[in-house]
């Protein structure tokens, strides 16, 4: 009877059945006359059992010898196991290896401990480490929420250049790339400002992509190239983005929870305290949350940006996210709505994830009246030539609108529960590090 190919995360549905299966050696334990090659194929791991008086002797030999990461094709039967990981075990018939790994230059990364940079510098392979497998499916499982939640509340995905003339975030974080023919362009901050003409095509857009900035500094909130998903709205106010952001957040999360459990477990994150992530957020403005940061003994003073202590601080008797609004404008970027009533503030909110995993969204409303983008560019310092097409959008029938942009990879570390932003992306593009 032919064997069946068949993926590891598939096994339960296959019980009893001659299949094969084509991985590689995660790692191997072996007593005399049994071996158990441990098999990994990208979607789990499972426990091959190969004892030798049941299959050819030279087989036998091979398989217990084997290498670390060796790639092979393995063919056997499925057998229920309750003390297995994964509920399932392999007996071996057959086997075939496809490449050995040669003793004189073996797999570099062994099952004992690695200190962090020799782990980065082997990253392309680090990958297929357990941790780092789950990391990453959980960020493909956030990416698709992301798109899910969007798709199905009527926006429009509308993609925003990656070179572009302007700066959105300010000009201190810019890559600058030369063009041709001397033009300098620079590396997209942010897709909002071309998201603003968009939503004022089609209503309620967003844009999906990498995003770049200059940041000078070695955090472990902070990457060079980070992803980040932003909604757009025509005809909204602070209050509309607060509440997509909100729904956004606690859906996402939802589907963590639902179809990364193994990918959780394997990362022993604590789900209870993402079970607690349900709307609504509490809320509070940026005066209130300065005096309670005072309070909490934080040195801030108002007028200025929370640092990642104080972002900690302000959350940290919290079990859900905090969104914190109305901020000095001196401390936003040019484009913010100002209060109504206190002119100073900019209608900007940044949401804050608990546990100290600090900023995952900032946005606002923006500015829709010509006079005062065009003083606030002047008062920015930003060439106006640069900024025309923008300025355009508040005299062919500008209205009140807003959005945000979330970060992916600040959003991921908040799920797996991880110390550092740099696992959540499979190359991590930093201050020092631009390799592998
Ligand atoms: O708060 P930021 O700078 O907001 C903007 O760029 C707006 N233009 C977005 C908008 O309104 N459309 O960045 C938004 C989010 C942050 O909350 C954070 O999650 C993430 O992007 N982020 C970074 N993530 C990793 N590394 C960096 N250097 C990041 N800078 C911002
Ligand atoms: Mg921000």
């Amino acid at each position: 009877m032919a064997h069946q190919r068949i993926r590891i995360q598939d096994a339960g549905q296959h019980v009893g059945e001659p299949v094969e299966i084509a991985g590689w050696l995660y790692n191997l334990r072996k007593s005399g006359k049994i071996a158990f090659p441990l098999l990994r194929d990208g979607t789990g791991i499972i426990q091959c059992v190969a004892v030798k008086a049941n299959i050819e002797e030279a087989l036998f030999e091979t398989l217990k010898n084997l290498t670390q990461e060796s790639s092979l094709i393995v063919r056997g039967t499925i057998r229920e196991e309750p003390r297995a990981q994964g509920g399932y075990e392999m007996d071996v018939d057959g086997a075939e290896i496809v490449q050995r790994v040669p003793e004189w230059d073996p797999y570099p990364i062994t099952p004992k401990d690695h200190g962090t940079d020799f782990l980065m510098e082997n990253r392309h392979l680090w990958l297929r480490s357990k941790r780092q497998h789950a990391v990453i499916r959980v960020r493909h499982e956030v990416i698709k929420a992301v798109r899910d939640y969007f798709d199905s509340h009527g926006f429009t995905l509308v993609d925003t250049p990656i070179f572009t003339p302007t700066a959105c975030e300010g000009t201190t974080t810019l890559f600058e790339v030369d063009y041709f023919e001397d033009e300098k362009v620079y590396l997209a901050q942010s897709g909002q400002l071309y998201n603003e003409a968009d939503a004022m095509a089609f209503g309620k857009v967003y844009c999906f992509g990498p995003t770049f900035r200059a940041e000078k500094s070695k955090t472990r909130r902070h990457l060079t190239e980070f992803w980040m998903v932003e909604p757009e709205m025509a005809y909204a106010t602070l209050d509309d983005v607060k509440q997509v952001a909100e729904e956004l957040v606690v859906y996402v999360v939802g589907c963590v929870l639902e179809n990364r459990r193994k990918e959780l477990e394997a990362l022993e994150r604590d789900t209870t305290k993402l079970e607690s992530i349900k709307a609504p957020f509490p809320r509070m403005s940026y005066d209130d949350a300065v005096t309670i940061l005072q309070k909490k003994g934080s040195e801030i003073k108002w007028g200025s940006d929370f640092g990642g202590a104080d972002e900690t601080l302000i959350t940290e008797e919290l079990d859900r996210p905090l969104m914190v609004d109305r901020f000095p404008t001196q401390v936003k970027a040019f484009y913010f709505e100002p209060d109504a009533n206190r002119p100073e503030l900019a209608l900007g909110v940044d949401v804050i994830a608990p546990e100290g995993y600090g900023e995952i969204i900032g946005g606002g409303q923006r500015i829709h009246d010509l006079n005062l983008l065009l003083k606030r560019l002047e008062e920015h310092r930003l060439p106006p030539e640069a900024f025309n097409w923008y300025v355009d959008l508040r005299k062919y029938g500008s209205v009140p609108h807003g959005g945000f942009g979330m970060g992916i990879e600040r959003f991921v570390a908040w799920m797996c529960g991880l110390e550092h932003i740099r696992e959540t992306i499979a190359y991590p593009r930093m201050l020092y590090r631009t390799r592998p």
